[in-house]
């Protein structure tokens, strides 16, 4: 197994927030990748490099070893299975949580709910562990609509501040979970590339534990 470290990053929102916390550890790219169509990306650490790609294809890379470690936020880990990966850490950036959320003053009616999310396998969990019957519709956005036209009755979303939910007449209810961005690393590459992975997720623990003090 080559010692070379391919290192998924999830581009997007969270990407600047990691970049910092990479940096604290001694990992820098090469260029400006902000400014950069490019995909793949030389590093300040020798035998690193980093792939930018979706949050969601994240997993996929790193289970099947495309990959070495990565940087995916929870959601997309509850939604898609974390099965064959590692998760060492939780890097404590994009914090959010995973809620159901339903019109103010909503009670519901009987044992059996509409659903509009695009987390339909936490949904269709969260509501059987409840013995709740859950018609859960997929979305790929604007779930706050969805209870607006009737669509649903209950979303279950990300909330931050909570703005976009109040600003469309919804409450949240249950928090399903606290959401961050977690490392995950290949279970083979953590075995036959030990040494240089671990090296990395102690020089992350550092990083996050200064930033956090
Ligand atoms: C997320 C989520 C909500 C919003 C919540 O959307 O779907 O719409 O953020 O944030 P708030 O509580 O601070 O208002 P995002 O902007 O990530 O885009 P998305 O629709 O692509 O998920």
């Amino acid at each position: 197994m080559s010692t070379e470290i391919t290192f998924a990053l999830t581009k997007g929102r969270i990407l600047k927030e990691t970049l910092r916390l990479l940096a604290e550890a001694g990992i820098e790219p090469t260029e400006d990748i902000d400014n950069s169509r490019k995909l793949v990306f030389g590093c300040s650490a020798p035998g690193v490099r980093l792939l930018v790609i979706r949050g969601l294809d994240v997993p996929t890379y790193v289970r099947h070893g495309a990959a070495d470690i990565g940087v995916v936020g929870k959601d997309v880990l509850l939604e898609n299975g974390g099965e064959g990966l590692y998760e060492p850490l939780d890097l404590g950036i994009a914090r959010c949580r995973l809620m159901t959320a339903a019109p103010v003053g909503w009670t519901p009616g009987s044992s059996r709910v509409r659903v509009a999310t695009k987390f339909t396998e936490i949904a269709r969990r969260f509501f059987a562990e409840r013995g709740v019957h859950a018609d859960v519709i997929k979305l790929y956005g604007a779930m706050e609509l969805a209870p607006m036209m009737n669509l649903a009755d209950v979303i279950v979303d990300i909330v931050d501040t909570g703005n976009t939910m109040r600003a469309n007449g919804l409450e949240p209810i249950d928090v399903i979970a606290d959401i961050s961005s977690r490392l995950v690393v290949n279970k083979a590459a953590m075995r036959g590339k030990h040494a240089a992975i671990q090296g990395i997720i102690d020089a992350l623990t550092v990083a996050v534990a200064r930033r956090d003090a």
